[in-house]
């Protein structure tokens, strides 16, 4: 058997996160210049079923047995020998690399687990179909944030920009003009278990408060998907703007968000909003083309600890 590579990228959501928990819409794009690889050698002359384990970016290194059940990358590994050969493991070892930044709503976790499920049914002779990773990372990902909307793996599975609303088929964005975009990174880490979970206390206390918020949210990634299609800039700043005073209402942005939007704003973008879990993590703004290097460079000065530029166009390549 050959050594397989499998590999997913990160993702960023432009509106509606929090709320597609609760069943909205949400549109979010993959990122393709950070990724998740995984990496599945044969090992020849020992017992079949040993399976060796390896990350070096967190410092694991262990065999499969010995990882803890509720372990995402062991579970990533086990569900897909279940699905493809639950009677007879061969000797492999598995070697995960990723340079998403963890924790900062860039799904890295999902493009973690997909890389393995890619990798290792395709060593296993029976790659996996999209639909079915993505489905296999949507059980996973309950290992690491609780209650998901599905719309991680959904982004990074398929690698498509997407308007994403559970129990829903997956559907694409359709894009006359592009967009640039330029994602900013707090370097505070927060898991998003961690701010959904608070969310989610908040809903329990008031779940009539609540729900009015997340359909405001829902509305507004109705109207953006069509303002993104036609790459209407004044409109998308004030849709990004309405979002972002929504997630304040839910608590999820912070100092360290917030003073990267203003430098953002303050350097020429259109507008920007926190992306993803929040309380730390990243921003994204958007950006006329021409002030670009401008906004990251304030970004930069502001604290930001990594940004980077995104286009989006009607696929990404
Ligand atoms: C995380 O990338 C986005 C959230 O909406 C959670 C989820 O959709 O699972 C905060």
């Amino acid at each position: 058997m050959p050594v397989i590579f499998g590999k997913a990228p990160g993702k960023i959501i432009l509106f509606g996160e929090h709320a597609v928990v609760y069943g909205q819409p949400a549109i979010a794009i993959p990122v393709l210049d950070v990724n998740a690889t995984a990496r599945v050698t044969p090992i020849l002359n020992t017992e079949a079923g040993k399976v060796r384990v390896q990350a070096s970016d967190i410092g694991l290194d262990e065999l499969l047995k010995d990882l803890p059940e509720d372990d995402p990358l062991g579970a990533a590994i086990r569900a897909t020998l279940n699905e493809i050969t639950p009677t007879h493991t061969p000797a492999f070892e598995i070697q995960i690399d990723s340079n998403i930044p963890i924790s900062a709503g860039m799904g890295s976790g999902a493009a973690v687990t997909v890389a393995i499920i890619r990798a290792l049914s395709a060593f296993l002779g029976r790659p996996l179909s999209n639909e079915r990773i993505s489905e296999m990372a949507f059980e996973i990902e309950k290992l690491h944030h609780g209650t998901p909307s599905g719309i991680d793996n959904t982004v990074v599975t398929f690698q498509k920009p997407v308007f994403f609303q559970r129990d829903e088929p997956i559907r694409t964005l359709s894009i006359s003009r592009p967009t640039h975009w330029v994602i900013a990174d707090t370097g505070k880490q927060t898991p998003t278990r961690e701010t959904v979970g608070a969310v989610r206390a908040l809903y329990d206390g008031s779940p009539e408060t609540y729900e009015e918020i997340f359909a405001e949210i829902g509305s507004i990634v109705h109207v953006a998907r069509q303002a993104l299609s036609a790459g209407d800039l004044p409109f998308l700043g004030q849709l990004l703007e309405k979002n972002q005073q929504f997630l304040q209402d839910l608590q999820v942005s912070d100092p360290a968000l917030e003073k990267l939007i203003k430098a953002a704003r303050d350097a020429g973008a259109v507008d920007a909003k926190l992306s993803g879990g929040g309380r730390g993590g990243n921003i994204i703004a958007l950006v006329p083309p021409e002030r670009s290097s401008q906004v990251q460079e304030a970004l930069l000065e502001a604290g930001a600890v990594r940004v980077m530029p995104t286009i989006l166009r009607e696929t990404i390549a």
